[in-house]
């Protein structure tokens, strides 16, 4: 699904490049700028930024509780 039309990205693109900085540090802070950073593109109307809020939640939680990280080790947001 195209999230980002400005840019092109897509919900995987964006699910992979999380995962890929969980994997380099699984307790970093990542926001639309840090993903986005990544891909070498940036925000221009931002108007995706919310979502790609939603699916940097979704797949930190996910990634989390795929590797069993303990449950006093979450914060909720
Ligand atoms: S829709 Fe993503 S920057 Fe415009």
């Amino acid at each position: 699904m195209l999230v980002c039309s400005c840019n092109f990205v897509t919900e995987k693109e964006i699910e992979a490049v999380v995962t890929e900085l969980l994997d380099e540090d699984c307790w970093r802070v990542i926001v639309p700028g840090t993903v986005y950073n990544r891909m070498q593109k940036r925000g221009r109307c931002c108007g995706c930024f919310p979502n790609v809020i939603d699916i940097i939640v979704r797949t930190s939680e996910q990634y989390h509780i795929n590797r069993d990280s303990t449950g006093a080790e979450f914060c909720d947001f």
